[in-house]
């Protein structure tokens, strides 16, 4: 079983949250930074899963060992699956959930479905694969909570957002939680 992957990212939060899900497996995360690899690759594919495989592909190149890399995003039922693939330049950061609010003004409490998606792709040079998760929720009237980042003050997960959630509570039900339990259980197989 692998014991060490790179992660092909410069988003603090992600990679948090990689190493809390993964640290009691024995994987243990090393961010493309600390592998030698200072890319950041244009994010031009269509969907999250051509999008996690050009970012996995273009740290590959460089480091030559396990890579995993992230492409997520929220997608609003209102607004026809946007932000989607475009979230992370949605609006400039710290700014996303009071944009998407006003997008969603007037929007009723029973037409406010969303879900937040991952892939993440899988790259060693031998083997190449992707896996995803999703959570489902709605986007509350206002911005609530501390922890988390981007869009997690306005997710609503039953009765709070994913910011009002402790780590451990959001990593059980995220779309990055799902996502990286499937990893593991792809990389079991391939032992
Ligand atoms: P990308 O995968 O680098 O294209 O960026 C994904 C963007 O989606 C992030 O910058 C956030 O704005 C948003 N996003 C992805 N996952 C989460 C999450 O777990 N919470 C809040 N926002 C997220």
């Amino acid at each position: 079983m692998i014991k060490r992957l790179v992660m092909a990212t410069n988003n603090a939060n992600k990679l948090r949250e990689a190493r809390k899900i993964l640290a009691p497996l024995g994987i243990e995360v090393i961010s493309q930074r600390e592998a030698g690899a200072d890319c950041e690759p244009e994010e031009n594919g269509a969907t999250f899963a051509e999008n996690a495989m050009i970012k996995a592909k273009a740290v590959y190149e460089t480091v030559r060992l396990p890579v995993i890399a992230d492409d997520s995003g929220l997608c609003v039922d209102a607004l026809g699956g946007r932000p989607g693939v475009h979230s992370a330049r949605y609006a400039p950061k710290g700014k996303e959930c009071e944009k998407l609010l006003g997008e969603m003004n007037g929007v009723p409490d029973d037409k406010r479905g969303a879900a937040f998606r991952c892939v993440i792709a899988y790259v060693d040079g031998r083997n190449e694969f992707t896996v995803s998760g999703s959570v489902q929720g709605r986007i509350g009237f206002e911005m609530r909570g501390e922890n988390g980042f981007g869009y997690d003050p306005i997710f609503v997960c039953g009765d709070r957002t994913m910011a009002e959630m402790t780590a451990d509570e959001k990593n059980k039900l995220s779309h990055r939680g799902s996502a990286l339990k499937a990893l593991y259980k792809q990389l079991e197989k391939g032992e």
